[in-house]
């Protein structure tokens, strides 16, 4: 039998007024908040929707027919979004990443993709524009996001095993269907492919070596991710979590010898290890036992435009009032100088601290949850 959460408040309504500074200063692409980290990052989720329910993210019990999803006219236009991406591009932003729920669900987003790639960094650089996806939809859609000018994807997948990958995405999906997408997705150019696994104990801790042996006989990058208590649904129980040493030490078990090898970017979620044939690397996330939040760079705005400094944040910021103003008060420079506020105040460390805590203080933060923020 499985258990029900049932989250008790809408953590959505939760917001803070913002005001515009009195003084205006024109963005110079070095903003910093209060811990020194940059601001190079910006995730925008298209839409709070997702064809899939996986058990961690979106659970059937909360996420059923009764579920308010976002009406349309929350959602902020292509023409918002590009807005207030061309605002952060300016303050230092270099990687835009669409999530949702399943970004791809999101109608026309090749417009948007289209809009976005027209954005130069503040260095004059192109963006680094990609996208998150469960998979389902790429197949029919990979070549036509690479002709908007998409960069590359990541793609969602927990398993090789059809019977277990079935159990968490709990809409009977099938494992070849996203490999399907994946292998599109590559011959449309919209690589290197990362792959996401998220490890949950007792569910599909025994997947590690089949994923491991299947993707490192692709050109693919197979990230295994810990377990998080993001959100208030999701049942969150620490002994649910299978700490990255121990999937790289069963990995090196079963034959798969890895050595640690040196991160692309500062402040890359994901620690990396290459094959010690030489043939591949996979990378772990370990958000629970080793966190990275010293240089976390990343903002994330929600499908209505509320802006969050962190994923586990219980307040968003609603840069949407500003855009949609009936006076038309807000100029970017206004709205460039809140963000600018916001950022220089911001002091998240949550996967730091949460160590600190005991489970059930973890339990009663009112987190907003990953379908609504993205990934
Ligand atoms: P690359 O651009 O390919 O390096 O991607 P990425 O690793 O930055 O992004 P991705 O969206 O693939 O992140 C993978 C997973 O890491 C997410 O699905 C989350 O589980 C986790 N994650 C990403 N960003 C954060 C973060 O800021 N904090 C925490 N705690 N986890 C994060
Ligand atoms: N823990 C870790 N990652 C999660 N994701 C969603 N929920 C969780 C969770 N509880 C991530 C997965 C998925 C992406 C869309 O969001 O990486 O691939
Ligand atoms: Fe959908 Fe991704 Fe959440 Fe699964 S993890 S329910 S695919 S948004
Ligand atoms: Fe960044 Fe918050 Fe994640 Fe830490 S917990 S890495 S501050 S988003």
């Amino acid at each position: 039998m499985s258990e029900k959460f049932i989250p008790l408040t809408d953590y959505r309504q939760r917001e803070q007024t913002l005001t515009v500074p009195d003084r205006l200063i024109e963005p110079d692409g070095q903003l910093k908040d209060s811990l020194h980290r940059p601001l190079h990052d910006l995730r925008i989720s298209v839409t709070d929707r997702c064809n899939f329910r996986c058990v961690y993210c979106m659970p059937k019990e909360v996420f059923d027919k009764n579920y308010r999803f976002l009406p349309q006219t929350s959602l902020l236009s292509f023409e918002e979004i590009t807005r207030v991406a061309r605002i952060f591009v300016a303050h230092g932003v270099k990687k835009i990443r669409l999530t949702g729920g399943e970004p791809l669900l999101r109608k026309n987003i090749e417009k948007l993709i289209e809009m976005l790639t027209k954005l130069k960094a503040s260095d004059g650089s192109d963006i680094d524009l990609t996208l998150t996806t469960n998979g389902s939809l790429l197949a029919r859609k990979a070549q036509g996001l690479r002709d908007a000018g998409l960069s590359r994807v990541t793609v969602s997948l927990d398993s090789m095993n059809d019977a277990t990958f079935k159990q968490m995405n709990d809409v009977d999906f099938p494992v070849s269907d996203v490999l399907d997408g994946i292998d599109a997705a590559h011959r449309a150019g919209l690589g290197p492919i990362k792959v996401n696994m998220v490890v949950k104990a007792g569910l599909n801790d025994s997947e590690i070596i089949p994923m491991a042996r299947y993707f490192k006989a692709t050109p693919h990058i197979l990230r295994f991710i810990e377990y998080m208590d993001v959100g208030a649904s999701n049942g969150w129980k620490l002994n649910e979590v299978i700490p990255s040493a121990k999937v790289i030490q069963i990995l090196n078990d079963a034959g798969l010898s890895l050595l640690p090898t040196q991160a692309n970017y500062a402040g890359e979620t994901a620690e990396r290890w290459r094959y010690l044939d030489g043939n591949g690397e996979v990378g772990v996330i370990s958000s629970v036992t080793q966190t990275f939040c010293h240089e976390c760079s990343r903002a994330r705005l929600s499908t209505e435009g509320k802006l969050y400094t962190c994923l586990f944040a219980t307040h968003g910021h609603d840069l949407r009032s500003l855009l949609r103003d009936e006076h038309h008060l807000h100029s970017d420079l206004a709205i460039s100088n809140v963000i600018a506020q916001l950022w220089k105040k911001r002091s998240d460390r949550y996967s730091e601290l949460r160590s600190q805590q005991t489970e059930e203080l973890i339990k009663s933060r009112k987190k907003i949850e990953m379908s609504y923020i993205g990934g």
